[in-house]
């Protein structure tokens, strides 16, 4: 390894992860491009951030799962060296299930997503960061905490629960040099909205003040703003980056 701080991307193969693993790589980040299945797209988001002189790997795991979580940071500090930032990005897919039809499945999965896997992860490389006295930790939210959109009970309270977290242990952290912060994006279409009809898609962004949708290096550049020197004090914060769409 050539001695850049690295960031752990969870679920940066495609979508906004795809775009603050490019964000990091350009502020200097070694960047370990983590995803689930698609090993072609997460393998071309690292030939992007190759080709643009930065330093990039692709690690398949399933963030979900304690023991994989676990194995993926030994592969990342083994591979790439410790983690100095973390980002929680990976989601699976996200029920719109109307409250009868609601089960504990659907809860249980987006709480794997949102709050068990990110425990497993922030376990993992905290232990380093307080020997370093230095680290980022970067949750990516959602706007249903402000907005709370009908049939997204269970993405909603996760994400509601990951935000709660976030601020806990930015004060845990704090005093060991560790920022812990969220951003919380507002719509970014990208492949899993390949269905989204175009009026919906319309309608939405008629109502975001700044007139236009955002995008993943949107919010890219929001996290590698909370991954640099600069946010140094910035902790238990919650940036929304939804061209003023949560602004009330
Ligand atoms: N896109 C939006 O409109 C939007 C809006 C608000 C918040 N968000 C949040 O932004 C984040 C990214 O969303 P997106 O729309 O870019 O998603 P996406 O579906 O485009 O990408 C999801 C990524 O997560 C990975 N992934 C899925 N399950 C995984 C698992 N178990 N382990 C490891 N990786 C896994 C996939 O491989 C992929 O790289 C999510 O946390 C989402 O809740 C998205």
């Amino acid at each position: 390894m050539n001695g850049a701080p690295v960031a752990l991307v969870t679920g940066a193969s495609r979508g906004i992860g795809a775009g603050i693993a490019e964000a990091l790589a350009r502020t200097g980040y070694g960047v370990a491009v983590n995803y689930l299945c698609d090993h072609r797209a997460a393998a071309a988001v690292v030939e992007r951030i190759r080709a643009g002189g930065g330093v990039a790997r692709a690690f398949q795991a399933d963030v979900t799962s304690t023991s994989a979580a676990q194995a993926l940071h030994e592969d990342v500090r083994r591979e790439l060296g410790e983690v100095h930032a973390l980002v929680l990005n990976a989601t699976g897919p996200q029920p719109d299930v109307p409250l009868d039809d609601l089960d504990r499945k659907d809860l249980q999965d987006q709480l794997d997503h949102f709050v068990l896997g990110p425990l497993a992860l922030v376990q993992a490389v905290v232990p380093a960061m307080r020997e370093r006295r230095a680290g980022r930790i970067v949750f990516i939210g959602s706007e249903v905490v402000d907005l709370a959109p009908a049939h997204t009970a269970a993405y909603t309270a996760a994400k509601s629960a990951q935000a709660a977290m976030a601020r806990v242990w930015a004060r845990e952290l704090a005093p060991h040099g560790i920022t812990v912060n969220t951003v919380s994006p507002g719509f970014i279409p990208g492949d899993r909205h390949r269905d989204t009809p175009q009026a919906a898609i319309e309608d939405y962004t008629a109502q975001v003040p700044a007139g236009r949708l955002g995008t993943a290096s949107d919010i890219g550049a929001a996290v590698a703003f909370l991954c640099s020197e600069a946010a140094a004090f910035i902790a238990g914060e919650r940036l929304r980056v939804t061209g003023g769409h949560t602004i009330g």
